[in-house]
């Protein structure tokens, strides 16, 4: 149940849920995020902490752990750290890393993820970790939204995501801030290890600071977003596409729309699409394609016709420069300009959050409240 004193304490003012008024709040979460934390070209590596400078010297990989939305962010950021300054970097839902006993390499920063700071699952797979302190060089940082939360106690090093209280169970403004937050992460770990100059941190940084208006941007489209919410009122599954980033972003996507209008919802990087996927493709499974113009485009574009020929009905996110298709198959929505590589999968999540609320309207589920789920897994 929402807590009585937190849900009392945080107005809902002119939104009907606290989802959608969440999802509103992400121009400010962003701002309140960045706020003291970068300056106009450089991001302050001491906003993960007084001693972050020497402990990300030693670093020589990164393992994130994390659950639901936030193992969602964690894998968005495997691709910025292994792409753009080449560090290894591992990402795993805690339930499974805490018990398969992990090889454990020296110099690992240790990620934790999480919006609450309590799930049990990531505390555990910490504790875990920190035994094996003495032998290892392992230092621990968590990206958390709760200050005082058991998860911030337990770590060497602590990132505040500034989203403010979340309290609809499914999470938006926080899975939006723990993205800055790691590009924030990138960006430190980069430049003190030596694999980002400063115009690469200087470009990171600009486009964090024009972050705020591209959310807007795109929330500016919630109406035709809520027209195309209809195509799932009386369907029972969709599939998600997406290609690099944009696939944790399609899986945060199918998740969003699992947990709020209880669609089963899978999301498939969509060069995978032809080893399984194609075959549920008919006329009653909608796909959500994520195609911002960037280098995997044409790939993309090309999975879209290999659905549109066996008869599926594809709703596609793109940016101005796309140019997806304007067949009567596609319903297309621009919902933004043609972003980076660290702002355009922050931007393209919005819409996705969006296209789940207004399904979860359409099927009058409990938006704010799932069935069967909670807001902070503290047991296992
Ligand atoms: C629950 C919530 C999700 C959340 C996940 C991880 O399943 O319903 O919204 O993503 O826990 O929570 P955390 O607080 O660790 O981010």
């Amino acid at each position: 149940k929402v807590s009585q004193q937190t849900a009392s304490a945080v107005e809902l003012g002119e939104h009907r849920h606290y989802m959608h008024k969440e999802i509103f709040e992400q121009p400010q979460a962003v701002i309140d995020t960045l706020e003291g934390r970068v300056t106009k070209d450089t991001v302050l590596t001491s906003a993960f902490g007084h001693q972050a400078e020497e402990v990300f010297k030693t670093v020589k990989q990164v393992q994130i752990i994390a659950c639901g939305t936030s193992y969602h962010s964690g894998l968005v950021a495997k691709y910025w750290f292994e792409d753009i300054i080449g560090l290894p970097c591992q990402v795993e839902v805690a339930s499974e890393y805490r018990y398969r006993n992990p090889v454990v390499q020296d110099g690992t920063l240790f990620v934790t993820i999480s919006q609450s700071g309590e799930t049990a699952d990531t505390l555990a797979a910490l504790q875990q970790i920190k035994k094996l302190k003495s032998k290892f060089n392992i230092p621990t940082l968590t990206i958390c939204n709760v200050p005082e939360s058991s998860l911030t106690r337990e770590s060497d090093l602590t990132f505040l995501t500034h989203a403010g209280p979340e309290i609809g169970v499914a999470s938006t403004k926080a899975f939006t801030t723990q993205l800055v937050a790691l590009s924030l992460l990138l960006t430190s770990v980069g430049k003190t290890l030596g694999l980002m100059d400063a115009k690469q941190e200087q470009k990171i940084v600009h486009g964090l600071l024009k972050l705020p208006g591209l959310v807007k941007q795109a929330l500016a489209h919630e109406d035709e977003i809520q027209e195309i919410a209809n195509c799932f009122a009386d369907k029972h599954n969709a599939l998600f596409l997406g290609r690099g980033t944009m696939y944790p972003i399609a899986m945060e996507g199918a998740l969003k729309l699992k947990e709020v209008s209880y669609i089963h919802a899978e999301a498939y990087p969509a060069g995978e699409l032809k080893h399984g996927p194609l075959a549920l493709i008919d006329e009653q499974i909608p796909v959500v394609a994520i195609a911002p113009k960037d280098d995997l485009l044409e790939k993309l574009k090309s999975n879209l016709q290999e659905v549109k020929a066996r008869g599926g009905q594809m709703i596609v996110f793109e940016d101005e420069e796309s140019g997806v298709s304007s067949d009567k198959e596609f319903k297309v929505v621009k919902t933004t300009t043609n972003v980076g590589r660290i702002t355009a999968p922050i931007t393209f999540n919005i819409p996705l959050q969006l296209l789940s609320y207004h399904v979860a309207l359409i099927k009058g589920t409990d938006v704010d409240q799932p069935r069967n789920l909670a807001k902070s897994v503290t047991v296992e």
